[in-house]
């Protein structure tokens, strides 16, 4: 058992022998920022002030060799080896405590919806736990059936109606979208899930919010939306969505009627493969080009969810471009897990 303190906020835990910080965090109620779980997106990225750690695999996109070397590390990889002091790079001074416990649970499928050509709406009815709960924005991981392995997956519903909404892309063979690409998985089946896991939440205070998503990336933000039209949110709200052209379009008019309830709110489409009347091209660019204009000031808080490659793009533009302060940048990046079967190399992975 290894001890490890975390600056600045000046907490202790105790990590177990091959246990993660991050993991160990959890089990003692501490809900440190954090995305993928799985070294892959870089937002538990910290830095060791003291003591040594042993990475499990993780990608060299989100820690390179470099940084590695200057001491930081993934708190979801970092197993510690002797007691570690930890500087969180990353965290709310106000909102560092796990508000819900992550559990173990089971749903049933309620319903299944096709809302575009590889888009899919999963409904769960919750079984246990009954009190589950959640901050919009978090996510879920679903066990495969018949194996242990998890998928993540952002609950795109507020809680407490007893209910998962969830919005998936289907990918051909993939190994949890794929079950509803060739109808596997049908209306009653039983699934288990864990969670609530994630550190995509609204955040307090009259800042301009921006959100930035694309494909799936959808289901947190209408998470948001949702929470901002049922409590009322003062300040401009805007919303940009990328996709190829109008056939990945959904939810625009349940979007249209969210924005009615919040006072200054607009919707932006933006396709890349396609001409029509709304914006062109990346949706990081027409984000860019409305910030050069003026659009929202460059003291907002920005949300971002979906691809990583759209993630990465949108979160470069806001601080090289506009000078948005990064605790300031929220997002969840949807990576995929590695293959079985994928060397770490082939995925790189280090
Ligand atoms: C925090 C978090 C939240 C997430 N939330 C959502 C969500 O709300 N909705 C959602 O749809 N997904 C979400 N994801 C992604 C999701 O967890 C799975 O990775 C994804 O559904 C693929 O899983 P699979 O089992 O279907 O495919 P796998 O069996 O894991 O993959 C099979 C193959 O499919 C291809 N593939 C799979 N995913 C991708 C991809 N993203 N891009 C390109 N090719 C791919 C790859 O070739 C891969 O080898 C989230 C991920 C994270 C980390
Ligand atoms: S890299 Fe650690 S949470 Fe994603």
């Amino acid at each position: 058992m290894a001890r490890v303190v975390f600056e600045p906020i000046g907490e202790e835990i105790e990590c177990g022998e091959n246990e993660s910080v991050l993991d160990a965090s959890f089990r003692q109620g501490y809900s440190l920022v954090h995305g993928c779980r799985e070294g892959q997106c870089s937002a538990c990225k910290a830095y060791l002030l003291e003591g040594e750690v042993v990475l499990k695999p993780y990608s060299s996109f989100a820690l390179s060799e470099s940084e590695e070397e200057q001491g930081y590390t993934l708190l979801c990889r970092a197993m510690p080896e002797e007691d570690l002091v930890v500087e969180l790079l990353h965290f709310d001074p106000e909102d560092y405590r796990a508000e819900h416990p992550i559990r173990e649970g089971a749903a049933s499928v309620a319903g299944i919806e096709e809302l575009t050509h590889d888009i899919s709406r999963l409904v769960l009815s919750i079984e246990e736990p009954e009190d589950f709960d959640y901050r919009p924005g978090h996510y879920v991981d679903l066990v495969i059936p018949g194996s242990e392995d998890r998928r993540s997956f952002s609950m795109a519903n507020l809680p407490g109606d007893g209910r998962i909404e969830l919005i998936i892309k289907r990918y051909e063979g993939g190994r949890f979208s794929g079950l509803l690409e060739d109808g596997e998985l049908k209306a009653g089946d039983r699934l288990g899930f864990v969670g609530p896991y994630g550190a995509f939440h609204l955040r307090e205070g009259e800042r301009p919010v921006l959100m930035v998503a694309g494909g799936s990336g959808m289901a947190p933000q209408l998470a948001l939306l949702r929470q901002m039209a049922r409590d009322g949110h003062d300040g401009p709200v805007r919303f940009f969505y990328g996709a190829r052209s109008r056939a990945d379009l959904f939810s625009i008019e349940e979007i249209e009627q969210l924005g009615a309830q919040i006072d200054d709110f607009e919707f932006t489409p933006v396709l890349s493969d396609e001409d029509w009347e709304g914006a062109g091209g990346l949706v990081h660019e027409a984000v860019s080009s409305y910030l050069e204009e003026g659009g929202l000031g460059d003291d907002l808080e920005a949300y971002l969810c979906g691809p990583p490659p759209m993630v990465e793009a949108a979160t470069e533009m806001l601080i090289d471009v506009r000078g948005v302060d990064p605790k300031q940048i929220h997002f969840d990046k949807f990576t995929t897990a590695v293959a079985a079967g994928d060397t770490e190399q082939e995925a790189g992975f280090r």
